[in-house]
């Protein structure tokens, strides 16, 4: 696409369609969804596709990817504020409805946790679209370089790349959290439809990486090629280095 804008209307319309499809069919929609900047007009163009066009998320159930370790729900820099803020408190969405990785839990929990979390998505029929954006290191969720392809949903540690980009929403880098809970790379490719979004200069680079290069564990978004059903959502800045 043109612009970032025009994509994010697409990638949006995209998921409407699905809500509606599966509301026709008295059945839920299982969304996977991502935070950060990319997402910020995708949920933008949900809300309003729900104030002026009737969507409902009456039938919508979401699993976010990933929250820091550890971290509040009412903190400035949480997943919780964050979906909240950009989505949840929008629209009509049940607050049962909505799933976010628990960063309040002690550390003997997490490992049981992550486990109920993916169990929880398979008892509501495995997620019908995951939402991803992409991290300079080529993360998805917080599945940093070195994960496997098999890997589950599990506290993992962050990246260097990723707590830079992440310090100025924090104050500082010594205040970034050195660890997250993520999905794991296994159930990202379980789900049944994949949409990768990134927009500008600064993601070309390892958009050329996961999308044309090799499939390596050091750029985890390059396990994507490999999933039946995905796409890669570009604005042309973020296309510019494919051949
Ligand atoms: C966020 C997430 C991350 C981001 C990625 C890109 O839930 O899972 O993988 O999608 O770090 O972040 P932005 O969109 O801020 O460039």
């Amino acid at each position: 696409y043109g612009t970032a804008d025009e994509a994010s209307a697409a990638v949006a319309n995209e998921i409407a369609a699905l809500i509606r499809q599966k509301q026709q069919e008295g059945k839920p929609a299982v969304l996977g969804l991502a935070t950060g900047s990319s997402p910020k007009k995708v949920y933008a163009e949900l809300i309003r596709l729900h104030r002026k066009e009737g969507l409902s998320f009456q039938n919508v159930i979401t699993f976010n990817l990933d929250e820091y370790y550890p971290m509040q729900p009412d903190a400035l820099q949480s997943y919780v504020r964050f979906m909240k803020e950009f989505l949840f408190d929008h629209v009509d969405i049940p607050v049962q409805n909505y799933h976010i990785p628990d960063g309040t839990l002690s550390m003997e929990k997490i490992r049981e946790y992550c486990m109920d979390y993916e169990k929880q998505m398979e008892l509501h029929g495995g997620l019908d679209f995951q939402l991803l954006g992409i991290g300079r290191n080529g993360h998805i969720g917080f599945n940093e370089p070195g994960s496997h392809e098999n890997s589950r949903t599990r506290l993992m540690t962050l990246d260097q790349t990723t707590r830079v980009d992440a310090a100025m929403d924090f104050g500082g880098l010594s205040k970034v959290p050195r660890r997250a809970i993520t999905m794991g790379v296994l159930p990202i490719l379980q789900a049944k439809r994949v949409v990768l979004i990134a927009w500008g200069e600064h993601k070309a680079g390892i958009i050329k990486q996961a999308v044309e290069g090799p499939v390596v564990e050091s750029v985890p978004a390059s396990y994507l090629q490999g999933h039946h059903n995905v796409s890669v959502v570009l604005d042309e800045s973020a296309a510019s280095e494919l051949t």
